[in-house]
């Protein structure tokens, strides 16, 4: 397989990174695009192949991996179009709030579209990424999935659920990091240096999620082994309760899934 990324920003480089560091690409075999070409420099010296000219970036490649910002998307399928081979270019977007009919719909008939919603932790093989795409294409999902697990998790949803996707697993990342913080923030209060205490939420954090994935266990079983009658543990969990932690979570998320819908405007 070959990849070729148009908008080799954040997500971009994150994706290449983690496709290379899990040995399942060579950097040779993706071709980084952006219009500041000069910041891939480090990139070209790790072996990536680096390009300005988006067309000539997926001419030679068989998946586009589209991971611009929304308002820009139209403007990169207009110049990808005429370049695009039906039935042989897989055109992934990663963009948020752009439907694959929406894309289609700019690009030729026949070039199959899939949507993909990773997070940052792709850089290090921890990913949570959810893909829908408008037909029932299983050559262009399997070669999403196949992409997509070598660096993390992937699940196949509807379409219709790519907002929620956005706002549960891309935007959750920082969402989950701001609770590790404030964690860590309590840990200093009650006297912990705040390395100390940031490594032992971030750990904690860790183990609480590890428990989950590997146990399949639901939260609430896990959380009664450790809450014990008049405990300190089921205090400050009520307490937080009291001042609104699992709302403040669910209504931020559904607040995320409202302005991540919002975020692209078609052109016409
Ligand atoms: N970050 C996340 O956690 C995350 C998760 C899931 C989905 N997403 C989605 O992924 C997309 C990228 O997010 P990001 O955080 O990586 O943003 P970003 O860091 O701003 O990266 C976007 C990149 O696109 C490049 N670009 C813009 N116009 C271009 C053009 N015409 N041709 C080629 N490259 C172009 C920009 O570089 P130049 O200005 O140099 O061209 C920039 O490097 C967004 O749609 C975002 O919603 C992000």
């Amino acid at each position: 397989m070959d990849i070729a990324i148009i908008g080799a920003g954040n997500l971009g480089m994150a994706i290449a990174n983690g496709l290379v560091k899990s040995e399942s690409l060579a950097a040779k075999n993706i071709t980084l695009s952006r219009r500041t070409v000069s910041l891939l420099n480090p990139m070209k010296e790790m072996g990536f192949v680096v390009e300005g000219d988006n067309r000539k970036a997926v001419e030679t490649r068989e998946v586009v991996i589209i991971a611009v910002e929304p308002q820009q998307i139209d403007i990169v399928l207009e110049e990808l179009s005429p370049v695009l081979k039906p039935g042989h270019h897989i055109l992934i977007s990663v963009v948020t709030g752009v439907t694959a009919a929406q894309i289609s719909s700019r690009i030729p008939d026949g070039v199959s579209v899939v949507r993909a919603m990773p997070n940052t932790a792709i850089s290090i093989h921890e990913s949570m990424t959810c893909i829908a795409s408008e037909s029932s294409n299983d050559k262009a999902i399997e070669v999403t999935k196949t992409i997509f697990n070598v660096v993390g998790k992937t699940l196949v949803i509807e379409e219709e659920l790519m907002t929620a996707a956005t706002a549960l697993g891309a935007c959750g990342i920082a969402f989950f990091l701001r609770a590790i913080r404030a964690a860590s923030q309590g840990g200093i209060e009650i006297g912990f240096h705040s390395y100390e205490a940031l490594e032992i939420a971030a750990q904690t954090a860790r183990g609480a999620a590890t428990l989950l994935l590997e146990m399949d266990n639901h939260p609430e079983f896990e959380i009664d082994r450790v809450t014990t009658p008049r405990g300190c543990t089921i205090a400050g969990l009520n307490r937080m309760e009291h001042e609104g932690f699992s709302s403040a979570m669910i209504k931020g998320i559904t607040l995320s899934a409202d302005i991540a819908a919002k975020l692209y405007r078609e052109s016409e």
